[in-house]
């Protein structure tokens, strides 16, 4: 329900302290206006669901695959991309016991949202019995961006409103949009300004609805270029974003964002240590996300399962002034796409390497994180040219 101290926060906030500095000591003050800048029917609610996700020692299991590209998951152990067998994967993942433990939110796909377990239980309430809160991908998809330099735009902001407030329904609390930025692509002004308006209006309208939006302008690894690069993109792109959240009177309390690392290029000659790429990362997060922002939950982007943790780990090192956690899909999900094989018989085990990952992301949120004893297959990487989600 509305939110009494938010309300009393914003009418209380800049303009009282406006007054009393710049008004004529013989004036009268003026009558108390109260204007709540974001008081809707969800505020409270919003701030505890991300709160909740952004809690200590805990992150988020992506597994908001398109159909298309978790047919691409199964057919690399495989298996076809039948409803059925995405079905059977989904539930491997989602009823792996002591999941909670680690893992605070969980991203369906719409499909996912809906469909239950072979025993008919609702995948939503398999989650809010491990206390994980389901969240749900509500763009649609990547699509050219005419104009530009060959680069995209996301999909989806018609009829959002109303899709939200049936996922709200269906038991979702949060929502992911991913858009993407390409730096060999430019990035153009107008790619960058379209992917940070259409950020801002789905996070303006999942919060109307109850959703606390995951704001992701994913800057691809691709490319060749430095690490002071992508430095450079990031805090341009986060500069917008942020003008335009506060443009749509966006509550920065019930919002958790989604960046990608700031790391070299993929093509790059040289690699980051993970000491390197938090500095840069850290740079870039306190000049441009006001405190106020409860989590940051990176994405992998095609990293090693291994890398992903221990660059989180690094950016654990001392406080900051969110919670810094994961919301990766690849580096999560790739040992146990390859030890479950799709084999019934080996879901036991899947499952256990789901935990082993789950819980290495864990210590990383914590700083604890030692990669003694990792195997070489979690060292992998699984950066994919252009990739699409
Ligand atoms: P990765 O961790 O595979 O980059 O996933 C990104 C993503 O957006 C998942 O929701």
């Amino acid at each position: 329900m509305a939110s009494a101290s938010f309300v009393k926060l914003n009418a209380l906030s800049s303009p009282r302290i406006s007054h009393r500095s710049f008004a004529h000591p013989s004036a009268s003050p003026p009558p108390r206006v109260s204007f709540a800048i974001r008081a809707g029917a969800y505020s409270d609610e919003l701030v505890k669901t991300a709160k909740t996700i952004a809690s200590p020692g805990r992150g988020i299991l992506a597994i908001d695959e398109s159909n298309a590209t978790c047919g691409k998951r199964l057919a690399s152990i495989g298996l076809d991309n039948t409803e059925e067998n995405r079905q059977a994967y989904r539930q491997l993942l989602l009823t792996t016991p002591g999941l909670g433990d680690y893992i605070s939110g969980a991203i369906l796909f719409e499909e996912t949202l809906y469909q239950s377990t072979k025993d008919g239980k609702k995948f939503v309430d398999c989650l809010n019995d491990a206390k994980i809160v389901p969240g749900i991908k509500v763009d649609k998809g990547l699509v050219p961006l005419p104009g530009s330099n060959e680069e995209s735009w996301c999909q989806g902001l018609d009829g959002l409103a109303s899709r939200s407030a049936e996922y709200y329904k269906q038991g979702a609390r949060f929502a992911k949009w991913r858009t993407v930025v390409s730096i060999p692509c430019g990035p153009s002004a107008l790619a960058v300004k379209e992917a940070a308006w259409g950020l801002a209006r789905y996070a303006a309208i999942s919060q109307d609805n109850g959703l606390v939006p995951i704001v992701e302008p994913e800057i691809l690894l691709d490319g060749d270029h430095p690490i002071e690069r992508t430095l450079e993109v990031a805090e341009k792109v986060w500069s917008e974003v942020f003008f335009y959240l506060a443009q749509n009177n966006v509550m920065f309390e019930g919002i958790l964002l989604k960046p990608s690392m700031v790391t070299p290029g993929a093509e790059h000659k040289n690699k980051a240590s993970p000491e390197t790429v938090a500095e840069y990362t850290l740079t870039m997060l306190k000049r441009r996300v006001p405190p106020a922002v409860p989590g940051i939950m990176f994405l992998s982007g095609g990293q090693s399962e291994a890398e992903a943790t221990l660059n989180l780990n690094a950016m654990n090192q001392s406080p900051n002034p969110w919670h810094v956690s994961f919301s990766y899909a690849r580096a999560l999900q790739n040992s146990v796409l390859r030890t479950w094989q799709g084999k019934p018989e080996k879901i036991e085990d899947s499952q256990k390497a789901l935990l082993v990952r789950a819980k290495a992301n864990s210590l990383a949120q914590l700083g604890k994180y030692s990669a003694e004893g990792e195997n070489e297959d979690a060292k992998k990487g699984m950066f994919v040219k252009g990739y699409t989600y």
